[in-house]
């Protein structure tokens, strides 16, 4: 050997030291270290959750802040998303017997309920829109902060968690009369009528960067729609609409697809996009919408679907090459560290613990599956990553009765997913905190510490793998179709729901539920660099705080009409007090001279109504710079 290929040879034994120890014997000490980082993850989430949380002072009943992170980055909020991921990982794992969660699965619902009634900068919950916000600040006050809003996943993912807990509730005795289900329902249905009514409208995507149609959100809408509507029956609720709209999303999903790989983000706005697709999103919409009893079946894209695992080959390739801690692990059978998508450029773009768990959880999911329907097919589309799993895979159908190929084929892909965790925890401190990245370079903790969703991630991906290798029970299913049929022409439609706050779970009786969406169509002249914002003297005005303005949208403006404009949901029957002002390019502020005032109108028989206000600025004139 010389002396180089002998250092790589090192280099690699170092890489996967277990390696040489016997398969059986890494697979018991890979269960025995995720044993007991489950239970540091576990404790990592609950740390995360108000009020008693010992990260997450300050946090209100039930919110569950994303991080304790204050600075670079501050996750010191609650975004929708994350915490409902991690919800539906507490109740599954209250369903395994841990009773001592349910009552933060309560306060959740509780939080929820009241934040659902939160105006902010989407909106207000007459209209929906509201609940298309991402994030709000631990004490479930608006955040008015620019941020990529609406995100339109949070609402569907909310509702899948609720929904596993109400349907639990409801088969068993615990609940007998059906009290608490139907408490939570409303918020349920909230968030139900908000997919029905908005998933056709583009939104920004999981990681709050693309403004378009993602697949990870309309996959989570689906999968919120068809079970609400189980649920929503057994307790004797219109469902017509979420009946209406699944067979229409569902169409719609099939779009993504481009032959090889599910593109994260179609429908773009924002110009100049320019990605792949391939993305850790598709890997995580496979994941967020496993159901254990669904076949293989591509349109669902469930996780041992042809497409899925086509999907999730391309995906894990394209990280095999970019970062520094992945050069030298050889190209098949061996888990590497994967991020979001390899553009990424946030914290200069690095693996996080949550993607790449999300790999393992997958196949994990798959192997349940297979177990289940005790089939595997391997066709042309999922031939090539079988063979990344085991390299003398050819197309065909591998029974599990009488033939070892069938065993041989879950081993191999055992084998692969846990080289995946392997690599997480490789990459993991000492003490077990999960971070949200690690870095490209040398695999060290990066971003946002204690991240509650890397933590439930590792939940998930843990009792994924107990529920693919023992008889540990598996999540519960979530009524996906057997033999769902997709539309020869996708209706693109919406069905406009009511809003209402969920008092019976918590939400304040006084909250508005009657609005007005105002618009404010302002005549000003501005040259390019100089902003408009509008405030006065309500929350929704920003409290006359210029921080807290809203800004001005200059879609319409033009040479012949300077029209800024300002959507504003306001409570009926509100009088404002209100102006508008000026931000420089310097950070100079003008303000206009005097105070308006609105009369938002009274309560009509439609919530929301519409009203217009048209005006032109009057006040001090921008000097432009050059
Ligand atoms: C914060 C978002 O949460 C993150 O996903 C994004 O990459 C950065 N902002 C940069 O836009
Ligand atoms: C940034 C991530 O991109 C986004 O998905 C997440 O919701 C926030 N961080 C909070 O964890």
């Amino acid at each position: 050997m010389k002396f180089r290929a002998i250092l790589t040879a090192l280099a690699a034994a170092s890489l996967h030291e277990a390696s040489a120890k016997p398969f059986g014997q890494r697979q018991a000490d890979l269960a025995s270290r995720i044993e007991a980082e489950n239970k540091i993850a576990l404790q990592g989430v609950l740390n995360n959750f108000g009020p008693d949380g010992s990260q997450a002072p300050g946090a209100s009943a039930g919110v569950l802040i994303a991080s304790p992170s204050t600075d670079n980055p501050n996750y010191y909020y609650t975004w929708t998303r994350d915490a409902a991921l991690t919800l539906k990982m507490v109740v599954d794992e209250f369903l395994h017997g841990n009773g001592d969660l349910q009552y933060h699965i309560r306060d959740y619902v509780k939080a929820q309920a009241i934040v659902q009634t939160v105006s902010n900068p989407s909106g207000a919950l007459a209209s929906g829109r509201g609940l298309g916000e991402p994030k709000y600040y631990a004490n479930l006050t608006r955040f008015n902060g620019d941020w990529g809003r609406p995100q339109r996943d949070g609402p569907a993912l909310r509702a899948t968690a609720l929904i596993t807990y109400s349907r639990y509730l409801l088969s068993t005795g615990i609940d007998s009369d059906g009290t608490e289900a139907n408490n939570i329902w409303p918020v349920i249905q909230n968030d139900l009528n908000f997919v029905a009514q908005y998933w056709n409208q583009t939104g920004f995507d999981l990681w709050e960067e693309v403004d378009g149609s993602s697949f990870f959100t309309t996959a989570a809408q689906y999968r919120a729609l068809i079970e609400g509507a189980r649920l929503g029956k057994q307790l004797q609720q219109d469902v017509s609409a979420y009946e209406s709209q699944a067979p229409n999303v569902f169409c719609f999903l099939q779009t993504f697809w481009n032959g090889k790989y599910a593109v994260a983000n179609i429908n773009v706005k924002q110009s100049g996009f320019s990605r792949s697709g391939i993305d850790a999103n598709t890997v995580l919409a496979s994941v967020a919408t496993f159901d254990p009893e669904a076949s293989c079946d591509d349109t669902l894209f469930q996780p041992c679907s042809s497409r899925a695992l086509a999907n999730l080959k391309q995906y894990i390739d394209a990280f095999r090459t970019i970062y520094t801690i992945n050069k030298n692990i050889s190209a098949s059978a061996t888990g590497v560290a994967t991020g979001r998508y390899v553009e990424d450029v946030y914290f200069n773009g690095n693996p996080w613990y949550l993607t790449t768990l999300a790999v393992a959880e997958q196949l994990y999911d798959a192997i349940q599956q297979w177990s289940t329907i005790n089939i595997i097919t391997i066709d042309e589309t999922s031939l090539a990553f079988w063979q990344s799993a085991y390299p003398s895979a050819q197309t065909g159908t591998y029974t599990k009765s009488g033939y070892s190929d069938f065993t041989n084929l879950t081993d191999a892909v055992l084998a692969y997913a846990d080289g995946f965790v392997e690599t997480a925890l490789k990459y993991a401190p000492e003490n077990g905190a999960l971070s949200e990245q690690y870095s490209r370079e040398d695999g060290t903790p990066l971003s946002a510490r204690d991240l509650t969703w890397s933590y439930a991630s590792f939940v998930t991906m843990r009792a994924a793998r107990l529920a693919a290798t023992s008889d540990y029970g598996q999540v519960p299913s979530w009524g996906s179709p057997s033999n769902p049929q997709v539309s020869s022409t996708c209706t693109p439609s919406s069905v406009k729901g009511t809003y209402k706050p969920a008092v019976a779970a918590g939400a304040p009786s006084n909250a508005p539920a009657c609005t007005y969406l105002v618009t404010f169509n302002l005549n000003a002249t501005t040259f390019y660099g100089e902003n408009i914002y509008l405030f006065g003297n309500s929350t929704d005005l920003g409290d006359w705080r210029v921080s807290d303005a809203v800004a001005g949208g200059a879609e319409y403006y033009s040479d012949t009409r300077p029209l800024w404009t300002f959507t504003v949901e306001l409570p009926a029957g509100a009088e404002l007090e209100y102006k508008f002002l000026r931000k420089e390019p310097s950070g100079e502020v003008l303000y206009e001279v005097e105070n308006r005032s609105l009369h938002v109108s009274e309560c009509g028989s439609e919530s929301p109504g519409e009203q217009a206000v048209e005006v032109n600025w009057n006040g001090p004139v921008g000097s432009q710079m050059e």
